[in-house]
């Protein structure tokens, strides 16, 4: 489980995932993907990003692209953190188009079993002002929109995955 984060939420998003992995009796490790060096050590990644310019953060696209190679043949699954639930209006509309944009920016064509772009947690103080007024003209809304019971779930589908038979998309 690798992690990059600017203000923390994807950091517990991994933490939450880390946790739940362990009480389904799989041995998680979770680390800031700055810190990772020994990954060869890892039979499967979990690994989280915060989104920011409809990317990862440049630390989360160095990781895939250093480690290509090796997460083609491990059991990958990916999930970005953004903050699509935050949109009002006709930019709701537009939120679920921001999924496939992330996936076709990843470096490294590394194969994943699954993608999901959850939300995370916006507040004013994470914006410089530009941002803040186009947030605001946008109609979207500060909070913390992570939603836990669907991550449980997502755990879940992950540790069936890696007990169960292979199956790679
Ligand atoms: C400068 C900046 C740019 C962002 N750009 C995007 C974006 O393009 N798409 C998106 O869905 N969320 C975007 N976000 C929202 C963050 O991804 C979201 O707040 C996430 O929870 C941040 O994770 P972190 O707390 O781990 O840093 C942006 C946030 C900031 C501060």
């Amino acid at each position: 489980m690798a992690y990059a984060t600017v203000h923390g939420s994807t950091r517990e998003i991994a933490e939450r995932l880390g946790a739940r992995l362990d009480e389904a009796g799989l041995d998680a490790d979770v680390r800031p993907m700055k810190e990772v060096h020994d990954e060869d050590a890892y039979e499967a990644f979990v690994l989280c990003s915060a989104v920011h310019g409809q990317e990862w953060l440049p630390e989360a696209r160095e990781f895939l692209r250093r480690n290509s190679e090796l997460l083609r043949v491990r059991p990958v699954w990916i999930f970005s953190v953004g903050m699509p639930d935050s949109l009002r209006g006709p930019w709701k509309r537009m939120a679920h188009k921001e999924e496939p944009v992330i996936a076709e920016s990843l470096p490294g064509h590394v194969p994943y079993r699954r993608h999901w772009l959850m939300s995370g947690v916006i507040r004013p103080a994470h914006l410089p002002l530009a941002g803040r007024v186009l947030f605001r003209l946008m109609g979207c809304r500060y909070g913390d929109y992570r939603d836990w019971t669907a991550l449980n779930g997502r755990a879940e589908e992950i540790a069936r995955g890696l007990v169960g038979p292979a199956e790679r998309h």
